[in-house]
């Protein structure tokens, strides 16, 4: 099996030679040192659970902008964001976006963040290979910078696309979780954080940044708790200072990153060796109705908590229906699940029948959802 408990092992860069490719190591909590698509080529196939990629933006900006009071403002000038026209970008998109494809497990799903410069283009490699839209999530920046010479909007955004694999993936989506963090209201895909400062921001020697793109650390909490559960494997392709690595180490996550340049890499070494991961009874999430084992209603009848010829009323008492044996209602001229009934009697399109019906004993009813509960909690006892 390819997914190892959680680990606090030491994170470790190394490179890899070419023709690795197709044996089953996989290289947990390490980063790998070189060109991406030639790490992800000889990793595995379908062996990760999660990419995270900040790739490239291709920015072509114009050297020397500056502040009002003739400040230097630190652009990205760096050798690793340059590609000599789009035709280029395309082709080294396509390149590491089908390779991420291929070590992703079939419920995979994949994070691409980037700007107006190099999103779209990202969004059609990504269509073009079959990978799957999701959501489309905007990173609003509570501190964006300035547009210093005031001819264009301020660029406060990036957009992040997630997409799952291909079409009949069923990619991890912390639903229950998202919505208890957000005072129990569903979570949107706008999302609002300040950009990476403060101490967070890795500095050298001489003050300067490590890195012109560092992402915040809660950009990556939100996207790991989404869409990943403790122990699986997260990659990333453009590890740079390694956020994606110390969020997924404390989160109990695995990660794998890529990268070129030995101060980004010796950075996120240090920086990932002093995340400390958190424990594992912290790390479980809140599980909504969604993630509980599928009872069936012929259970409850089977087991004698219901029986069969019993009376089922809505809460109202407009509506009644008779239990048979075999778990259906009959009311009237229409029979069928309890679902089916419960949508027939109101004329409805669909019902969920676990809630609408209840049965009458007496003058008391009772929700045959907590008919169901019982049954739930004593499954949970004999798997404990
Ligand atoms: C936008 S930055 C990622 C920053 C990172 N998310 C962080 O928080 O520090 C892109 C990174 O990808 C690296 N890179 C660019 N092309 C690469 C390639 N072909 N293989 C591996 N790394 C690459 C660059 O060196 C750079 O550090």
């Amino acid at each position: 099996m390819l997914r190892n408990k959680h680990s606090s092992a030491p994170a470790k860069a190394t490179t890899r030679s070419k023709g690795e490719k197709g044996n089953h190591y996989l290289p947990l909590d390490t980063i790998l040192v070189g060109d991406c698509i030639e790490q992800m080529n000889a990793l595995p196939e379908a062996s990760v659970d999660l990419v995270f990629a900040d790739p490239p933006y291709f920015l072509q900006l114009e050297k020397g902008l500056t502040r009002p009071d003739q400040s230097h403002v630190d652009g990205v000038h760096d050798e690793w964001d340059k590609f000599s026209d789009f035709a280029h970008y395309d082709k080294f998109s396509r390149d590491w976006m089908a390779a991420a494809k291929r070590i992703l497990k079939p419920n995979g799903a994949i994070w691409v963040i980037g700007s107006y410069h190099n999103i779209f283009r990202c969004g059609a490699v990504l269509q073009d290979l079959g990978f799957w839209m999701l959501n489309d999530v905007i990173w609003r920046k509570s501190n964006p910078m300035p547009n210093f010479r005031g001819t264009r909007f301020t660029n406060a955004h990036e957009t992040l696309i997630w997409a799952s694999r291909d079409q009949n993936s069923k990619p991890t989506f912390n639903y229950d979780a998202l919505k208890q963090a957000n005072d129990d209201t569903q979570m949107r895909s706008d999302w609002l954080f300040p950009i990476c400062t403060g101490a967070e921001r890795l500095k050298d020697d001489n003050d300067d940044k490590v890195h012109p793109t560092q992402k915040p650390e809660s950009l990556l909490y939100r996207v790991l708790m989404a869409t990943t559960k403790p122990g699986d494997v997260v990659l990333d392709p453009f590890f740079g200072t390694g956020t994606t690595g110390a969020v997924a180490k404390k989160l109990g996550r695995h990660f794998i990153g890529c990268e070129r340049e030995e101060t980004y890499i010796n950075a996120a070494l240090k920086r990932i060796a002093s995340i400390k991961p958190l424990e594992n009874i912290v790390l479980e999430t809140v599980k909504g109705k969604r993630a509980e084992k599928r009872v069936a209603f012929g259970s409850l009848i089977e087991q004698g908590l219901i029986m069969p010829g019993a009376k089922l009323v809505d809460a109202k008492q407009k509506h009644e229906a008779i239990v048979r044996a075999d778990g259906s209602l009959i009311s009237g001229k229409h029979e069928g699940s309890i679902h089916k009934v419960g949508a027939l009697v109101q004329d409805a399109a669909a019902c969920n029948g676990w809630t609408y019906w209840h049965l009458k004993e007496g003058k008391n009813l009772t929700c045959i959802d907590e008919y169901r509960t019982q049954i739930r909690e004593q499954m949970k006892k004999l798997s404990a």
